[in-house]
C-alpha cells in the first residue's frame, strides 16, 4: 500500500503546471456541487487555470487563476419554478411521470444557463482555448462543451449514474445481476427483483434514447451549432468519469478501467467551530443527542401536520437533546419554550455530526449526508422519501448501521422504538463505526487520485488506452440483436464485441 502511494505521489509531482480547464456544473442542488470543489480547489493550487460555471461559485480560498459564471439564479427555476421537490415526491407513485417532469426542468434549466450571456460570450470567443472539459455527467446536453473546444472531457457525478449511462462507457450492465443505483435492491436481488430491475433498464433505455438524448440534441444544435455529432456520441467519447461511489455506500458493479471512483467523504471539511448557542447546547446533553434533518430538498410541508406534531411530542418526551434543522415558520412558537429541542434553518451538519454528544442521526438518506454520518461515525434511523434515497437506506440497513422507518406512515411507536433501540443496541454504533474505518481506507486520498487522473488526461490529450469499446448494449444479451449487431459489423471496428456478446447470450440462456 504505501509503495503505491509513493509510487503515485512520486509522479504526481512532477508534471503538467498551468494547463487550461473548463469545468461545467448545471445542476443547481448543492449536494451536486459541495463534492467537487476539494478538487476545484486542488485543480487551482496545482497552479491550473479554472474556469467554472457553477450554480454554488466558490468563494474564500485563494481563487486567483479562476474565472466562474455564476449560475445560481438557476435555484430559483429548480425550487421554485419547477418546484422539484414536489417533482420528487411523484417518485413513489408515478416514476414515468418523476423522470419526465425532471428532464423538462433539466431542459428548461440547461437552456437558461446556456443563454447567460457570459456563457454566450465563451461559446463565442474564438480565441477561448482548453485542454480538459470536466462536466456534469447526470445530464448530456452540457456534454456538447467538450465538441465545442474540441478538447478530451472527464465526465462526473456526484452520485452513481444510472446503468444507461454505465452502458455507454462500457460498464457490464446486466440488470439481472447488477442494479440500477435507483433501484432499491441488494447486489443479490430475488427473481421478481431482477424482473424488475429489467423492465427498469429497459424502460429508462427506451426512455433515453427515444426522449431525452432528441430533445437535447436540438437545444445542442441551437447553442452550439448544427455541426456537432449527436449527444449519445458525445456522452461515449467520454475520456474518464468520475463516480462518487464507494463500496461502503453502493453495490460493487464491474468498472472499465476509465471509470473512477472518488467516493467516501470527499466534501468532509475541516471541522469550524459551531455556532456559541449550539455548541453550548449540545456540551450540555450528557445524555446524548439526536441529530434530525430531512436534507435540503425534503420541505417541512412534505410532511403531514400529523406528523409534525407527532415528531414534536416525542422528540420533548425523549431524556435526550434534539437538534432539529426545520424551517421555523412552519414549526412556528411550538418548540419556544422547550428546552431539550434546538431548531434551526441551518445548522453546520458536518460540525453538529461531529460533536461528541450526537448519537444517532434521523435522516432522509441523501448520499452527502450518509457519507458524513458514516465518517462521523453516528448511526441512522433513514426516512427515504425519494430517487437514490430508499436505496441507500436500504443498504446501510442491511449492513447493520441504521434502522429504517416510512416517512409517510410513521407511527408515534414506531418512532420512540427505533430511536431507543439505536441508541441502545450497541450493533448500530459498532457497525457504522466499522463502515467509519472502511470509508476512510485508502491508498491515496480521494482529491489527490482525481487530480492525478485529470492532468493524466490533459498529458496524454484523452485516456483512449484505458476506454472499453464495447458498443452500447454489448454488454446486454438482450439487444444483441438486430440492429445494434448490423451496426458493429458495418462499422467493422469491434467486430469481437459482438462476438463477445453473443457468448454473454449462450451462457446465460445456454443456447
Ligand atoms: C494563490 O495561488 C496562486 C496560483 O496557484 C499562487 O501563485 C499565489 O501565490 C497564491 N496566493 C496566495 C496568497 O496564497
Ligand atoms: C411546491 O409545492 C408544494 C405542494 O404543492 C407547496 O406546498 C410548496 O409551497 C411549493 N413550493 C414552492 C417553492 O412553490
Ligand atoms: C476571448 O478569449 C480570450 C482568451 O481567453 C480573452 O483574452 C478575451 O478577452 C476574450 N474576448 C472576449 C470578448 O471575451
Ligand atoms: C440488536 O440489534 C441487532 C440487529 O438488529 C439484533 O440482531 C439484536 O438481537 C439486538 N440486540 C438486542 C439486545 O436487542
Amino acid at each position: 500500500m504505501v509503495a503505491i502511494q509513493f509510487l503515485l505521489l512520486a509522479t504526481f509531482w512532477s508534471i503538467c503546471g498551468g494547463a487550461k480547464i473548463l469545468a461545467v456544473m448545471p445542476i443547481p442542488s448543492f449536494s451536486h456541487q459541495v463534492v467537487f470543489m476539494p478538487l476545484w480547489e486542488k485543480l487551482l493550487a496545482r497552479g491550473h487555470e479554472l474556469t467554472l460555471l457553477t450554480t454554488e461559485p466558490m468563494t474564500g480560498t485563494n481563487l486567483s487563476n479562476l474565472r466562474q459564471i455564476d449560475w445560481s439564479f438557476a435555484k430559483y427555476l429548480f425550487h421554485v419554478k419547477h418546484n422539484y421537490s414536489n417533482i420528487i415526491k411523484k417518485f413513489r407513485e408515478n416514476k414515468l411521470e418523476c423522470f419526465n417532469q425532471y428532464a423538462n426542468m433539466m431542459q428548461d434549466i440547461v437552456v437558461q444557463e446556456l443563454e447567460h450571456v457570459e456563457v454566450q460570450r465563451l461559446i463565442g470567443n474564438e480565441s477561448e482555448h482548453f485542454d480538459l472539459a470536466i462536466i456534469e455527467y447526470l445530464h448530456p446536453t452540457m456534454l456538447a462543451f467538450s465538441e465545442r473546444f474540441n478538447c478530451p472531457y472527464i465526465g462526473v457525478s456526484s452520485m452513481d449514474i444510472m446503468s444507461v449511462a454505465h452502458d455507454m462507457v462500457g460498464n457490464p450492465t446486466n440488470p439481472a445481476i447488477y442494479t440500477d443505483f435507483l433501484a432499491p435492491y441488494e447486489s443479490s436481488m430475488s427473481f421478481y427483483e431482477r424482473i424488475l430491475n429489467t423492465v427498469s433498464y429497459i424502460g429508462t433505455s427506451v426512455y433515453f434514447n427515444l426522449y431525452v438524448f432528441p430533445k437535447e440534441d436540438v437545444t445542442v444544435s441551437k447553442y452550439f451549432g448544427k455541426d456537432l455529432p449527436k449527444l449519445k456520441d458525445i456522452q461515449k467519447k467520454v475520456s474518464m468519469v468520475f463516480l462518487n461511489t464507494h463500496p461502503v455506500l453502493h453495490n460493487v458493479r464491474p468498472l472499465v478501467p476509465n471509470v473512477l471512483q472518488i467516493g467516501g467523504a470527499i466534501h468532509i471539511h475541516k471541522l469550524n467551530a459551531l455556532p456559541k448557542e449550539l455548541e453550548t447546547f449540545l456540551d450540555r446533553a450528557h445524555n446524548g443527542a439526536i441529530y434530525f434533518s430531512l436534507g435540503s430538498n425534503v420541505q417541512l410541508s412534505d410532511l403531514a401536520e400529523e406528523t409534525l406534531n407527532m415528531l414534536l411530542e416525542v422528540f420533548k418526551s425523549l431524556p435526550y437533546a434534539v437538534v432539529w434543522k426545520s424551517d421555523i415558520r412552519r414549526l412556528g412558537e411550538s418548540t419556544k419554550n422547550i428546552n431539550n429541542i434546538y431548531v434551526s434553518n441551518w445548522l453546520p451538519q458536518q460540525e453538529v455530526l461531529a460533536h461528541r454528544h450526537v448519537k444517532l442521526f434521523i435522516t432522509q438518506g441523501g448520499q452527502q449526508s450518509l457519507e458524513e454520518a458514516i465518517y462521523y461515525g453516528v448511526p441512522l434511523i433513514g426516512m427515504p422519501f425519494y430517487v437514490d434515497q430508499f436505496a441507500n437506506i436500504r443498504r446501510l440497513t442491511k449492513r447493520g448501521a441504521c434502522k429504517t422507518l416510512d416517512p409517510q406512515n410513521l407511527k408515534k411507536a414506531d418512532l420512540q422504538n427505533a430511536i431507543t433501540e439505536v441508541l441502545t443496541n450497541k450493533t448500530y454504533s459498532n457497525s457504522i463505526k466499522e463502515l467509519s474505518a472502511l470509508l476512510k481506507e485508502r491508498a491515496i486520498s480521494n482529491v489527490d487520485e482525481a487530480v492525478w487522473w485529470a492532468e493524466y488526461v490533459i498529458r496524454h490529450k484523452g485516456a483512449k488506452i484505458l476506454k472499453s469499446e464495447a458498443p452500447q448494449f454489448a454488454t446486454l444479451p438482450i439487444p444483441t440483436f438486430g440492429r445494434h449487431r448490423a451496426t458493429y459489423s458495418r462499422r467493422g471496428v469491434v467486430f469481437n464485441n459482438a462476438v463477445h456478446a453473443d457468448e454473454v447470450f449462450n451462457q446465460i440462456y445456454s443456447v
